[in-house]
């Protein structure tokens, strides 16, 4: 199967859209999906920072939302909305030195056939080529842990996907994409499958 990055462009908005909700179901707060106005904001902001992944027909597959943090801003992993600014980005800084992944949402019909990778690669691309990047960085949800929850905390059950003991439908994509693992953010957004956790990752050239 072609999988063809481009922009994330005003073309995608609804699609883009609806894509959220499929990605990111309940119980997942549906007030903290993307709607057409913040993925609006993000290409007005950002342009070159927003992808879209399309069959060769113009199907929409799957979008990344990125935006710049400073190194301050990075180091200090605080949870997403400080850290991000909330759903309009108001922490992005077009120097900062991060390039800060703030979702990912692959179609649940074109999962497990190389569309997130390729997303990544698009994202790793840009840190590469682009002055004053030096890091991809992001903070992962682990929906996987909720099962665990009377045994683990979120920590531990992170600590047991890195290892390989578990498998989290979303972080060991993700781990399985080159990220590293940094650590574990307690209180990182309103996230009741993961226990309201995040795993800080990044990637360097
Ligand atoms: C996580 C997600 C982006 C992965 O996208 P995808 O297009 O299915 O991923 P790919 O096909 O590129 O797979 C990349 C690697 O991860 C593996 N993988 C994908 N889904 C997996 C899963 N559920 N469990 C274990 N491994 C998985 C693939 O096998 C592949 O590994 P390989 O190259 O060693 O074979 C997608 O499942 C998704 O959109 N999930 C819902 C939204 C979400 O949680 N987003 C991330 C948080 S913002």
């Amino acid at each position: 199967m072609t999988v063809r990055v481009v922009p994330l462009q005003g073309c995608h908005l609804e699609a883009a859209v609806e894509l959220q909700r499929l990605a990111f179901p309940p119980p997942f707060d549906e007030e903290l999906l993307w709607k057409a106005e913040h993925l609006l904001r993000h290409i007005a902001l950002f342009p070159n920072g927003q992808f879209a992944a399309e069959t060769e027909d113009g199907t929409l597959m799957g979008t990344c939302s990125n935006t710049r943090i400073t190194e301050d801003n990075w180091s200090a992993h605080q949870n997403w909305d400080t850290t991000v600014g909330g759903p309009f980005l108001t922490t992005y800084d077009p120097n900062g030195s991060t390039l800060y992944g703030l979702d990912i949402s692959v179609h649940p019909a074109f999962r497990r056939m190389g569309v997130g990778r390729a997303l990544y690669r698009a994202r790793f691309d840009l840190v590469s080529r682009e002055t004053g990047l030096v890091r991809y960085g992001t903070a992962c949800r682990v929906p996987g842990y909720a099962p665990h929850r009377s045994t683990l905390n979120p920590e531990a059950y992170i600590q047991e996907v890195v290892q390989g003991t578990f498998s989290d439908p979303t972080l060991t994509p993700l781990l399985k994409m080159g990220l590293t693992y940094l650590e574990t953010i307690a209180d990182y957004m309103e996230d009741e499958e993961s226990g309201n956790a995040a795993a800080m990752l990044e990637w360097k050239p």
